[in-house]
C-alpha cells in the first residue's frame, strides 16, 4: 500500500470485495500525462469496431497498445502481437501508462503487476458492454487495472456466474477500478452511458484497461 498516494489525493479506497478495490479519482492527478501518452496510440491504431465470432459489429470502439492486444473477428476472441487494420505491432505501451498501471495496482494490494496490454475502449452515449468475463489473459493470477475517463458509468459486478447477483458500481472520470485474486473471473459489464458532454472529454467514455495477457 502506498498510502502516501492516497493521503495527497483525497478520497479513500473503497474495498468492493476481497480482491477488488475502487480508487476514486486516482487518475486525475496523472490524467494529462495520461491522455498525452494516449494521443500518439490513437494516432498510430484508432479505435475501430470490431466484428464479433457471430459476425456483429461491436457496440464499444476499441484498440490496444502494449505488445498484445486484444481482437474479435469471425475466428473469435484473442491476444495478437499485431493490429489487424495496420498489420503492424500494436503502439508500444507508453512508460507512463505502465507505471500508473502498476502504481494503482500496487495501491489496491497487488505489488510487482507488470502489463503487457492495454485495452482502450471507447463508449458513445448510449453504448453497453455486456456482462462477460475477462478470460483470453494466460495468467489469472494477475489483476485488471480499469481507469474510467469522460462521461460517468454504471460498472456491473457480478460473481463468477453469469447469473450471480450483480452489484452497481458508479465509475466517474479519474477512477480506478483493480480486481484480481478470487475476484479476477467475475462476470462484469457496462450500462448504457447516459447521454451528455464531459467537459474534458467530449461526448464520451474512454476506458483503459491494463492487463498481463501474455506469460512470462
Ligand atoms: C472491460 O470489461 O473490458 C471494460 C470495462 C469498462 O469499460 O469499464
Ligand atoms: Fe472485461
Amino acid at each position: 500500500m502506498i498510502q502516501s498516494d492516497l493521503d495527497l489525493f483525497g478520497p479513500q479506497p473503497h474495498r468492493l470485495a476481497n480482491h477488488t478495490v475502487l480508487l476514486p479519482g486516482f487518475a486525475l492527478p496523472d490524467l494529462e500525462a495520461i491522455l498525452d501518452a494516449l494521443r500518439p496510440v490513437l494516432r498510430a491504431a484508432p479505435f475501430r469496431h470490431m466484428c464479433t465470432p457471430g459476425g456483429l459489429h461491436m457496440a464499444v470502439a476499441l484498440t490496444n497498445c502494449g505488445e498484445l492486444g486484444w481482437v474479435s473477428d469471425a475466428k473469435g476472441y484473442r491476444y495478437s502481437p499485431t493490429d489487424p487494420v495496420s498489420g503492424q505491432p500494436w503502439p508500444a505501451l507508453p512508460d507512463v501508462l505502465t507505471a500508473f498501471a502498476s502504481r494503482s495496482a500496487a495501491v489496491a494490494g497487488f505489488d510487482g503487476f507488470a502489463p503487457d496490454a492495454c485495452l482502450v475502449n471507447h463508449y458513445q452515449p448510449g453504448t453497453r458492454l455486456t456482462l462477460h468475463q475477462d478470460r483470453d489473459e494466460r495468467d489469472f493470477d494477475q489483476p485488471i487495472v480499469s481507469v474510467s475517463l469522460g462521461l460517468p458509468a454504471v460498472f456491473l459486478f457480478g460473481g463468477l456466474q453469469r447469473a450471480d447477483r450483480t452489484q452497481r458500481i458508479p465509475l466517474s472520470h479519474g477512477d480506478v477500478l483493480v480486481w484480481g485474486g478470487e475476484d479476477r473471473l467475475r462476470f462484469h459489464g457496462v450500462l448504457p452511458i447516459k447521454p451528455g458532454v464531459h467537459p474534458r472529454m467530449g461526448e464520451r467514455r474512454v476506458n483503459l484497461t491494463f492487463r498481463k495477457a501474455g506469460c512470462g
